[in-house]
C-alpha cells in the first residue's frame, strides 16, 4: 500500500452554452449570413436532413449557402424521413458518409428539419470528433415548440425511444415559420399539442390567446405562428434555464406525457406523440378534477381547444385499456406500486407538491395508484 499514489484531477467547469434562437420567415440568407461571422473555424459544413425536407427545402438551401461561403466544403447528407431513423444504425451512416469526405474536427453540422433530424444530428455532432458545433434549423411545429431547444439529443432503441443520447447545446437554433405552410395538418396538430401543454403548464394569458386564435395556425397567419414559435419558445427555455442540470424542476415539462407516452406505446404508433399528449393532458385533469387541483370548467376549456387543434381528447376504441394500465404500472419508473404523476393547477400553473433547496429542485410529482389511474382510464 505504500507505493500508492493519488493524483486528484481537478474539472470544475465553467461553461458557456448560450446561444439565440432566431424566429422568422424564409431565413436561409440570415443563416448563409450568419455562417461566415461564426466564431468557429471550420472548413467543412454537412447539412443533415431528411428525404421529405431535402426535395421541399433543404437542395434550394444548399445553393445559398455554397454561393454565402464558397470557400467551405458543404455537403448534404439525407436520411430517410421518419422515426424509424432516429436510431444508432443512421447514426453511424452519418458519421461514414462525413469521414469519407475527409470531415475532422473542423466541421459544422446544420441539422435541417424536425425533431428526429435535430435529435440524430445533434447527438452524431456531440460525438463526432469528440464533439463539433451544430446549429438547428427547424421546419417543424413541434421542432419549434420542443426538439430544437433545451439541448436534449438522442436516438431511439427497440428497448425505448431516446434512450442513447447526450445533452449537448446547438451553437444557435432558427425557426422558419414559412417551412410550416407544408406540413401536414396532422403535424401541425401534433405541435399545437405540445402547445396547448405549454400554455396550461405556465402562462394563463397565452392559453387565452389560443382560444382566440387557434385556428388562425392551420391558416398560416403569420402573426399568429410567429407568437405561438415565440411563446413556446420562451416557456420552454425558462423552464430548462432554471433547472438546468435537471435536478427536478424541469420534470413539469412532462405534463400530459406519463399516460401519453404510454398511449402512443400501446396504439402501436396508430397515435401520433402530439395526439397521445393531447389525450395524456385530459387524463391528467380528471385525475387533478378528483384531488382539487382543477375544475370541472378548466377541463372542458382544454378539452375545448385540443378539440379545435384537431386532437382527440378521448381514449381511442381500440386500445385494450387494461394493457394500457399495465404498461403504466410496469414502468422502470413504478415504486410500490404507485407512479409519479405532475398535474396542472388550475390554468396556466402547476401543483408544487414540496419546495426544494431551490426552486429548481422543488417537487412537482406526486404518486397516483393504480386502482386511481384505472378508474380515470376506464372512464375516458
Ligand atoms: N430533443 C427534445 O427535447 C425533443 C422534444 C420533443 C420531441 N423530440 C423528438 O422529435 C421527434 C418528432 O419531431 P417531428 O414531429 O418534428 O418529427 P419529424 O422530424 O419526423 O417530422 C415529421 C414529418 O414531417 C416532415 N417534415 C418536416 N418538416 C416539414 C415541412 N416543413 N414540410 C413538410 N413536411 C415536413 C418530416 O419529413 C416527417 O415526415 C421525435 O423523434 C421526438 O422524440 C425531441
Ligand atoms: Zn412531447
Amino acid at each position: 500500500m505504500s507505493d500508492l499514489k493519488n493524483f486528484h484531477v481537478s474539472l470544475v467547469k465553467k461553461v458557456d452554452d448560450s446561444y439565440d434562437i432566431v424566429i422568422g420567415s424564409r431565413l436561409f440568407d440570415k443563416l448563409a449570413e450568419d455562417i461566415r461571422v461564426l466564431p468557429y473555424k471550420f472548413a467543412n459544413i454537412a447539412v443533415i436532413t431528411d428525404s421529405n425536407v431535402y426535395e421541399l427545402y433543404t437542395k434550394s438551401f444548399e445553393k445559398t449557402l455554397k454561393n454565402a461561403v464558397p470557400d467551405k466544403n458543404v455537403n448534404t447528407i439525407v436520411i430517410p424521413a421518419g422515426e424509424k431513423s432516429k436510431v444508432r444504425s443512421t447514426k453511424e451512416y452519418i458519421e461514414d458518409k462525413m469521414i469519407s469526405l475527409g470531415y475532422r474536427r473542423d466541421t459544422l453540422i446544420i441539422a435541417f428539419g424536425g425533431g428526429v433530424v435535430t435529435d440524430i444530428a445533434g447527438f452524431t455532432a456531440g460525438t463526432f470528433a469528440r464533439g463539433v458545433p451544430f446549429i438547428n434549423y427547424a421546419t417543424t411545429l413541434l421542432s419549434a415548440a420542443d426538439a430544437s431547444i433545451g439541448g436534449k439529443t438522442a436516438v431511439d432503441t427497440d428497448a425505448a425511444t431516446n434512450l442513447i443520447g447526450l445533452i449537448y447545446q446547438p451553437k444557435r437554433v432558427y425557426i422558419d415559420i414559412s417551412t410550416w405552410k407544408t406540413l401536414p395538418e396532422r403535424e401541425i396538430s401534433g405541435g399545437l399539442a405540445e402547445t396547448v401543454k405549454h400554455a396550461c403548464m405556465r402562462d394563463a394569458e397565452f392559453f387565452e390567446y389560443l382560444e382566440k386564435n387557434i385556428e388562425r395556425v392551420f391558416s398560416l397567419d403569420e402573426d399568429v405562428c410567429r407568437r405561438i414559435a415565440e411563446k413556446n419558445c420562451a416557456i420552454k427555455y425558462n423552464v430548462v434555464m432554471i433547472d438546468e442540470n435537471e435536478k427536478g424542476m424541469r420534470e413539469i415539462l412532462n405534463l400530459g406525457h406519463t399516460v401519453g407516452r404510454a398511449i402512443e406505446t400501446v396504439s402501436r404508433y396508430r397515435l401520433s406523440h402530439g395526439e397521445a399528449v393531447s389525450i395524456g393532458l385530459c387524463a391528467q385533469m380528471r385525475l387533478g378534477n378528483e384531488r382539487g387541483y382543477c375544475t370541472q370548467s378548466d377541463i372542458e376549456r382544454v378539452e375545448k381547444l385540443l378539440t379545435r387543434a384537431k386532437l382527440p381528447t378521448r381514449i381511442p376504441e381500440y386500445i385494450d385499456r387494461e394493457e394500457l394500465v399495465r404498461k403504466l404500472y410496469t414502468d422502470k419508473k413504478v415504486r410500490a406500486g404507485k407512479l409519479r404523476f405532475v398535474f396542472q393547477k388550475g390554468i396556466g400553473d402547476m401543483v408544487k407538491f414540496s419546495n426544494g433547496d431551490d426552486e429548481a429542485s422543488a417537487v412537482y410529482s406526486d404518486f397516483v395508484s393504480e386502482a386511481s389511474a384505472r378508474s380515470i382510464i376506464s372512464k375516458l
